[in-house]
């Protein structure tokens, strides 16, 4: 039985609720101020809170506010008067699951309730978190927290806004909570937002029936009616036009779309979670876009860290995509030399994780021996380090390693192995790729650097 706590300041509300509430099946318990509803909230587990904003003592919005600290998974529900929109407003951005306003519309409270106490779980799981969460990679405390707010909002009915720059993960933490979600079973649709014409948006969103425009010769599913019963992921929401912004409000809202050209009304359930690397509060103030929709969406928002601010996962991850790499593309190359790991702990990463795993993927991919170097790394600023190098190393157009540690980390037989390269293609190209005249200029046998060649598979150099 789903357990709700109502608290208000007055007898006839509680009594209004409480005997509505239990007439649809849930258990209800009341409390007639805040403190008395923390103290309940303690001692017992609800599935959600409804709450009076004006109160005597500590408000709902101040109740509210210590609830999303302490329990941010649990849904609250606001009691606002009629007259006050603009509290409606404040307990949206202050992460109201939803409010109904005085005086009250039974309808709109059952189905407000309904939809809030959906899929919420009696007891919240208790994995290790980032165990719980074996492809994304991280232990530092910001990625701690991510984890954290993932595993308790993903079996609410809650909806999430992930943001962060981009290649931060933010298609992953969606897919995760969708997978940890009730609704696991059923569909995760991701909706990219930018990709959609505006004119196509409507139809491709809530679908359209046979004839409604030229073109439109059968009826056709939207996505929205594609993710029935699971949840649609609306990535790049930022890039929402003011139209369909407002559209998708009135979706949010009323729980409900109409096809194009269909006077028929839908009724649908779908879990949303939005993803953008805009700083939305930046486009609302801009007037690009809309306040009231950010807050349905943002009910929860989860900040995914740039890389920068997490320098510490770097060997962790590192450590993943060369397994994954090494696997993915048959090669054994398992490890990284600490003077290459050493670049990449300097290097800030603008594209953030998806740019370390390309680095790695083309090391990886490049690599002929079993570690990672530092000339490996396709990377902007060890491009320039590397040519710095070359040029101190007298201009002899191959670059040399001169840390020791790192000579050290690759093992005197593959140091010497790497010389000889370097060298004999040197030769190559000094010569006009003629293996005598560089068998002679390695002061070598021809025989000697016939072998050394094939040994290497180094191919002829284009000569100069
Ligand atoms: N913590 C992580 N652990 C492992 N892989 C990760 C992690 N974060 C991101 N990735 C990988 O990096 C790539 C980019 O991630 P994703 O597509 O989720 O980023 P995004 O934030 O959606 O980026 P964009 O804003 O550009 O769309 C993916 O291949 C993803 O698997
Ligand atoms: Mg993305």
């Amino acid at each position: 039985m789903i357990s709700i706590l109502v608290v208000d300041d007055e007898c006839s509300m509680r009594d209004f609720l409480s005997i509505l509430l239990t007439k649809e099946g849930y258990k209800v318990t009341t409390a007639p101020d805040a403190q008395t509803a923390l103290k309940k909230l303690d001692s017992a587990d609800y599935e959600l809170l409804i709450t009076d904003n004006r109160m005597p003592g500590i408000s709902g919005l101040e109740l509210l506010a210590t609830v999303k600290e302490q329990r941010p998974e649990l849904p609250v529900v606001m009691i606002t008067a009629f007259t006050s929109p603009e509290d409606a407003v404040l307990a949206m951005k202050n992460g109201a699951f939803d409010y109904i306003s005085k005086p009250f519309n039974v309808d709109e409270i059952k189905s407000v309730i309904a939809s809030a106490t959906r899929n919420t779980s009696q007891n919240a799981p208790t994995e290790n978190l980032s165990e719980a969460f074996p492809n994304i990679i991280g232990t530092s405390k910001e990625m701690l927290r991510v984890f954290d707010l993932v595993r308790r909002v993903a079996p609410t009915p809650a909806n999430v806004l992930i943001y962060g720059e981009s290649g931060t993960g933010k298609e992953l933490v969606a897919q995760a909570i969708h997978n940890h979600s009730k609704v696991a079973a059923n569909p995760f649709v991701p909706i990219t937002c930018s990709a959609i014409p505006e004119e196509l948006m409507e139809s491709e969103l809530f679908g359209h029936i046979k004839g409604s425009f030229t073109g439109a010769i059968h009826d056709k599913k939207g996505l929205f009616q594609e993710a029935e019963g699971g949840t649609a992921f609306l990535d790049e929401i930022g890039e929402l036009t003011p139209i369909i912004q407002t559209k998708l409000l009135r979706v949010l809202q009323e729980r409900e779309i109409k096809p194009v050209g269909s006077h028929r009304i839908q009724q649908i359930n779908v879990r949303f979670i939005a993803a953008t690397n805009r700083i939305l509060e930046e486009e609302i103030s801009a007037g690009r876009f809309r306040e009231d929709l950010f807050y349905r969406l943002a009910v929860v928002p989860i900040r995914l860290p740039s890389l920068r601010e997490r320098k510490g996962d770097v060997p962790l991850l590192v450590d993943y995509f060369l397994k994954k790499y090494s696997t993915l593309l048959g090669k054994e190359v398992r490890e990284i030399s600490s003077y290459a790991l050493q670049i990449l702990m300097n290097y800030d990463f603008p594209g953030n994780v998806r740019e370390l795993e390309n680095i790695i993927e083309r090391g990886v991919a490049l690599e002929g021996s079993n570690i990672i170097l530092p000339e490996n790394l396709t990377l902007p600023q060890n491009q320039a380090a590397l040519e710095q190098e070359a040029k101190a190393s007298n201009n002899t157009g191959f670059t040399t390693v001169t840390n020791e540690e790192e000579l050290l980390d690759i093992g005197l037989e593959q140091v010497l192995a790497r010389i000889e390269k370097q060298l004999i293609r040197h030769a190559l190209v000094e010569t006009n790729n003629s293996k005598m005249k560089a068998a002679e200029l390695l002061k070598i046998s021809f025989r000697s650097l016939r072998y050394k060649v094939k040994k290497y598979s180094i191919d002829a150099p284009s000569t100069k």
